[in-house]
């Protein structure tokens, strides 16, 4: 008897334990709002010690609005805002209850945010293209859940951060870079660098996140104009030789090319020949396809029997010998 009276004060204790005072559902915690590239989503954990089945409904507010519902009744930890027409300039809050069948906890009120001021930035993404001794740095942009970054900051700048492959320590920096393309010419030939780049904005205090450092190699001095002297020089060169070279062989050259014997007469006919094709030789050896043909006796009404080749009386009289054969096979 004992023991079932303890088994049901234990089972009770267990079943209301999560439970605040009256019986309501106890609150969510570490509730939280959030924003990264424009969105804007309400996160939480479920209330100690929770049972299954717990729902929450969650809502935001603007600074002059009242709370308008996110999401309701769902089983996932955090509601996503971003589609609900939310303001990029908007200052918000959010509120999260847990609810078990027809019981709900309070509301718990998340921070206030603004959404472009507090956003964090994605990193943007670099790719290099290296030119002789300089590397030119190519940016683009992170991608905005809603709009774009230079659509919701009016000036935002790039700080390039570039140093010798192993050698972070002597970083340099060119920071308020507007174009989202520059190059790096002030660089060691024969030389690895690698490059991060973050964005800045006036409206957001915190920069974007910062790139994947990425790494390039700087060739000879400046390739192109190099390149092209030399193909020049190697060019005139040739063209000297064979200036030299005509000059001091001019009578060798000059009896090559208008030779004083004339050929043998056979060879000249051989040369002017028509060429024999190899297929222009199997025309001629192959026979033509052997036709079959069988004599046809006609026999008119009155007896008389003209014989004679088909085809030649195919020209003027078809119409008396429609089955006449030809076999061709
Ligand atoms: C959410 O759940 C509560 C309690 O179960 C219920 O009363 C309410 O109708 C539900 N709302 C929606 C929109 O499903
Ligand atoms: C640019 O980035 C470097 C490296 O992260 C940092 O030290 C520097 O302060 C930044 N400059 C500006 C103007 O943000």
């Amino acid at each position: 008897m004992a023991a079932a009276v303890c088994a049901f004060i234990l089972t009770l204790s267990a079943l209301c334990g999560p439970r605040v005072g009256t019986g309501a559902v106890s609150t969510p915690t570490n509730v939280s709002l959030k924003s990264s590239n424009m969105d804007l989503v309400l996160s939480w954990d479920s209330p100690e010690g929770a049972s299954s089945g717990l729902l929450y409904t969650a809502e935001y507010n603007t600074s002059v609005t009242s709370y308008k519902v996110g999401c309701v009744n769902i089983s996932q930890l955090e509601c996503d805002f971003t589609n609900l027409s939310i303001s990029m300039y908007g200052k918000y809050t959010g509120r999260v209850r847990a609810q078990l069948g027809a019981e709900s906890s309070n509301w718990v009120e998340s921070n206030q945010i603004t959404v472009d001021k507090d956003t964090i930035i994605g990193s943007p993404t670099v790719t290099l293209f290296s030119n002789g001794a300089t590397i030119e740095v190519t940016i683009v942009d992170p991608v905005f859940k809603t709009s774009s970054l230079r659509d919701v900051y009016s000036l935002p700048t790039y700080n390039i951060t570039y140093w010798k492959y192993d050698q972070i320590k002597k970083a340099r920096s060119l920071s308020n870079i507007h174009q989202n393309r520059m190059v790096l010419n002030d660089l060691e030939h024969w030389t690895k660098y690698c490059v991060q780049v973050q964005i800045n904005t006036k409206r957001n205090p915190n920069p974007s996140k910062p790139s994947k450092r990425v790494c390039a190699s700087t060739t000879n001095e400046s390739g192109a104009p190099w390149v092209a002297a030399v193909v020049t020089f190697v060019i005139m060169a040739v063209a000297v030789a064979l200036v030299v070279t005509a000059v001091v062989y001019r009578k060798s050259i000059s009896h090559f090319l208008c030779p004083k014997d004339s050929l043998p007469q056979h060879f000249k006919e051989y040369l002017l020949a028509p060429p024999i094709s190899p297929v222009y030789l199997a025309m001629q050896n192959s026979h033509p396809p052997e036709e079959i043909y069988h004599p046809v006796s006609i026999i008119s009404d009155n007896g008389t029997v003209e014989e004679g080749s088909p085809l030649e009386a195919t020209g003027t009289s078809c119409s008396k010998q429609p089955d006449s054969t030809i076999g061709k096979r």
